[in-house]
């Protein structure tokens, strides 16, 4: 693991599924937590009422982060590109502008995100990608490319960020810390699921693993077969069982 010293963490997307998972895995490690979610989404907190500050507003409000990541250690952000009003990007700058200096950042995105252009897509997932940028455009409803261009702002950074990349996601209970690779495509990652509760767990060791500092993991579960039958990892977290 790593040297960084982590009392308190934002949490900014924190009444989404992901976000409520790593509210929990945070608690459990004894972080001060502070929330960040949309006014309306305020009750879908209240298992952990008393237990985390929220900040309740937009994401990409300036003014909701600095006040929300005053004070924190790591910062866990959900990016997601909803509408078209640049809302994944302007999280993100809300986040580089505004943490700490020295402060864990870490991103989640998908695995069509690429840092070094290395990475390599099968025909399904890049006919899949192109259709969903361009019908998530057409209906104003998901602005993808805007997910793309919050992630080239957080590579950019001289930020302590690390943006993990999660495969196709379903429910279920823990299989322990995913496998990941620097790169999609790699074998160890073809199984292309991941439990969301585990990705989140993945989010939070991060905050602590400083071989993820400036790194772009591409994540997959633990117990899929592609994770079984290749060591993978790189020998960081998430390296399946012997
Ligand atoms: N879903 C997948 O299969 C998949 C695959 C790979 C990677 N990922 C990545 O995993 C992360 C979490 O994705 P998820 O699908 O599991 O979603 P999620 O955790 O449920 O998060 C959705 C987030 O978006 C917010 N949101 C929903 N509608 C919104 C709107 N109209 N305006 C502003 N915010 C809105 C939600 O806030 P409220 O609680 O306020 O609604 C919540 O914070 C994302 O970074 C995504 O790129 C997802």
């Amino acid at each position: 693991m790593g040297g960084d010293r982590v009392e308190k963490v934002c949490i900014i997307g924190a009444s989404g599924k992901l976000g409520q998972y790593m509210v929990g895995h945070a608690l459990e490690r004894g972080y001060e937590v502070v929330g960040v979610c949309r006014e309306r989404s305020v009750p879908k907190l209240a298992a952990f009422e008393g237990r985390i500050t929220v900040v309740p507003g937009a994401t990409n409000d300036p003014e909701v982060i600095r006040r929300a990541v005053a004070g924190c250690d790591g910062v866990l952000t959900v990016l997601m590109p909803w509408g078209v009003r640049q809302y994944a990007s302007g999280t993100a700058q809300a986040v580089l502008d505004h943490a700490r200096p020295g402060a864990r950042l870490v991103f989640s995105c998908g695995w069509h995100i690429t840092r070094d252009g290395r990475d390599r897509y099968s025909r399904r997932f890049s006919l899949g990608l192109r259709i969903a940028t361009v019908l998530g455009r057409l209906v104003r409803a998901v602005e993808i490319d805007d997910q793309v261009e919050a992630c080239r702002r957080v590579f950019a950074s001289g930020t302590r960020w690390t943006v993990v990349r999660g495969s196709d996601l379903e429910e279920g209970a823990s299989q322990g810390l995913p496998v990941w690779s620097q790169h999609v495509g790699d074998p160890v990652l073809a199984s292309n699921l991941t439990r969301r509760i585990d990705f989140a767990l993945f989010m939070v060791e991060a905050l602590t693993t400083d071989a993820l500092v400036q790194e772009a993991p591409a994540i997959v579960g633990r117990l899929t077969p592609s994770a079984l039958a290749h060591t993978g990892g790189i020998g960081h977290p998430g390296k399946p069982p012997a």
